[in-house]
């Protein structure tokens, strides 16, 4: 459970660094980080100097909040994220979100690297997240509800606005980008999956799989912030190539999606 308390003494630190009060969210996945050196008259803050943060070693990731302002709109910018498969406990994992909402964020962008479960999609393709499924048996919700910040039992029929999820086709779509949509599978990691797994998750209805995501965006809609979800789809998940997966290819293909991914999201965050 996360505390009032904690939640409004990581405020006050942020507030002591920066004037700025963000509306937009943006958590950035493995590769994706560059987003947040776009943000202009930012301030950086180590999530290492913020009150009630953990501390994230993750490779491909730096650890900073990014606080600025582009395309007109005030924004807070997670430049590496905790991650379960590290050993943070889910409330670790989405603190950030918490401090958002108190900074007066109303619409997160969650963004990830991770493999692509269908067969018609490809590395380098961008996957708006229309829905997920938690495979962990695990849940950031799970223990004491504390009423000031959301309800005990969630509905989680549209986790993914809906509305957004339009603004992010019609961006794209201006922008010639192409973009797919679908189901993103939380897997704990930190193994990838084995090709048996993968089998199974396409069995159960997902199109891409991944670390990440789903408690960010599970806190953020207990929140009432509304979220989105961008996967850039870095590898054609395990089994489905005659290929190992490694890290390098994941954060190669990020890397080559980086402009098109930088484009897409300083147009969407225009029109939030
Ligand atoms: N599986 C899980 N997580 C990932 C993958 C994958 O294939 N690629 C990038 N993150």
């Amino acid at each position: 459970m996360h505390h009032t308390k904690d939640i409004l003494e990581s405020l006050s630190f942020i507030q002591s660094r920066t004037d700025i009060k963000p509306t937009v969210g943006i958590i950035l996945g493995s590769g994706l980080g560059p987003f947040a050196d776009t943000l202009e008259n930012a301030v950086h803050i180590p999530y290492s100097e913020i009150p009630h943060f953990a501390k994230s070693e993750a490779v491909g990731h730096a650890n900073e909040l990014v606080i600025g302002t582009i395309a007109g709109k005030n924004v807070v910018a997670m430049k590496g994220r905790f991650h379960y498969y590290e050993g943070f406990t889910l409330d670790q994992v989405t603190f950030p979100v918490r401090l958002m909402k108190a900074l007066g964020v109303e619409k997160l962008i969650i963004t990830n690297a991770c493999g692509a479960v269908n067969t018609d999609f490809n590395p380098g393709d961008l996957m708006i997240i229309t829905d997920h499924i938690n495979l962990t048996a695990n849940n950031p919700l799970m223990g004491p509800n504390n009423p000031e910040l959301g309800v005990r039992f969630l509905d989680v029929s549209e986790v993914y606005n809906k509305e957004l999820r339009q603004t992010i086709k019609d961006v794209a779509a201006e922008q010639g980008i192409s973009v797919r949509e679908g189901v993103y599978a939380w897997w704990t990691g930190p193994t990838y999956e084995t090709p048996a797994e993968i089998r199974m998750i396409r069995t159960l209805g997902a199109d891409a799989v991944g670390m990440s995501t789903v408690p960010e965006a599970l806190v953020a809609h207990h929140s009432q912030i509304k979220t989105v979800g961008i996967s850039c789809l870095t590898n054609m998940a395990c089994g489905i190539l005659e290929q190992p997966l490694s890290h390098d290819e994941v954060i190669e293909t990020a890397e080559k999606v980086k402009a098109t991914f930088l484009k897409l999201v300083t147009g969407v965050i225009a029109r939030f």
